[in-house]
């Protein structure tokens, strides 16, 4: 359905610093267009000295809805009225939407993710999940399954930071889920985690520019052909960990459903609405089944 835009068209925006990379006003275009919502979504680069006016701003206008990016997601928390369990414990917000004139936080990323599983018909609940990565996307996937009910998970990182720790211990302690962090240079703990696991993720950005031909797994030896891969990277396609793995026989899942979902999240946030995904799909040029 066409929409046009008039006095009464909304905007919902991106604020971002770079911001003009992101296919956020692609995907919301697309899906505002096709079920003739009256709103728009531009993107807006911002620098950490105008967020605060840029959120007093936003809410002078009316502006219903944002996401929001590097390097705001934590810096924003302070100037919102409200944040959600899931924003609270990753402290970090990618979504806000204005109600009763009040800014309400929250972050999609894990949700995308994990709505990604289900479209391959991957679960969390059932056995052990192992991941590689302390950064901010490992971090809002680590909470979203834990409040969504796994039992186990064990993280390897490179570096081993008490604010991440602080995280593990805040989210065990509300979610029940058993989370331990483990060095990364411990391969033989690696090895024995992944063939207990159902599930392996790679969140770190090892395996894409510039660290495309590096794998944060030795090699393929470590994966079991019942192991469930996923690396949240989506260009390259496939990384050099996941033909690993699919040298191994395992099945693997990229990152660009990760993205498509936490997107079609909060745009549900924003209208109650049901992202067009086949739509949305076709524009970001991801297969559709
Ligand atoms: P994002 O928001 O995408 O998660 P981030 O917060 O910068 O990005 O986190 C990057 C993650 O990639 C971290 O876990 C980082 O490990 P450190 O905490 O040790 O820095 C990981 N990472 C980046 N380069 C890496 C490398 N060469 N080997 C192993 N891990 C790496």
């Amino acid at each position: 359905m066409e929409s046009r835009i008039s006095a009464m068209t909304s905007l919902y925006a991106f604020i971002a610093s770079p911001a003009h990379h992101s296919k956020s006003p692609l995907m919301h275009n697309c899906a505002f267009k096709e079920l003739g919502v009256n709103s728009v979504y531009l993107a807006f680069d911002i620098e950490s000295d105008k967020l605060k006016d840029t959120i007093k701003g936003f809410k002078a206008m009316g502006v219903k809805g944002a996401n929001i990016s590097m390097p705001h997601k934590q810096n924003i928390i302070p100037y919102l009225d409200q944040i959600s369990t899931a924003s609270r414990l990753c402290n970090a917000v990618n979504t806000i939407i204005l109600k009763d004139n009040k800014y309400y936080g929250t972050i999609t990323d894990g949700i995308g993710f994990i709505k990604s599983l289900e479209e391959k018909n991957w679960s969390i609940n059932s056995n052990k999940i192992t991941m590689v990565g302390a950064g901010g996307a490992s971090t809002a996937i680590m909470v979203q399954m834990a409040l969504d009910g796994a039992k186990e998970i064990v993280v390897y990182n490179r570096t081993i930071r008490e604010e991440f720790i602080e995280i593990i211990n805040n989210t065990s302690k509300e979610t029940g889920c058993l989370i331990t962090l483990k060095p990364l240079s411990d391969t033989s703990s690696l090895r024995q985690d992944m063939q207990d696991s159902y599930l392996f993720i790679n969140t770190t950005g090892v395996g894409m520019e510039p660290m495309l031909n590096q794998s944060v797994v030795p090699d393929s030896s470590y994966f079991h052909p019942d192991l469930k891969v996923a690396d949240i990277i989506y260009q390259p396609a496939v990384t050099k960990m996941l033909q690993m793995a699919l040298d191994a026989g395992c099945e693997i899942m990229n990152g660009e459903l990760m993205l498509l979902y936490q997107g079609a999240e909060s745009f549900k946030i924003w209208t109650d609405l049901e992202m067009p995904i086949n739509k949305v799909k076709k524009v970001l040029g991801i297969e559709v089944k």
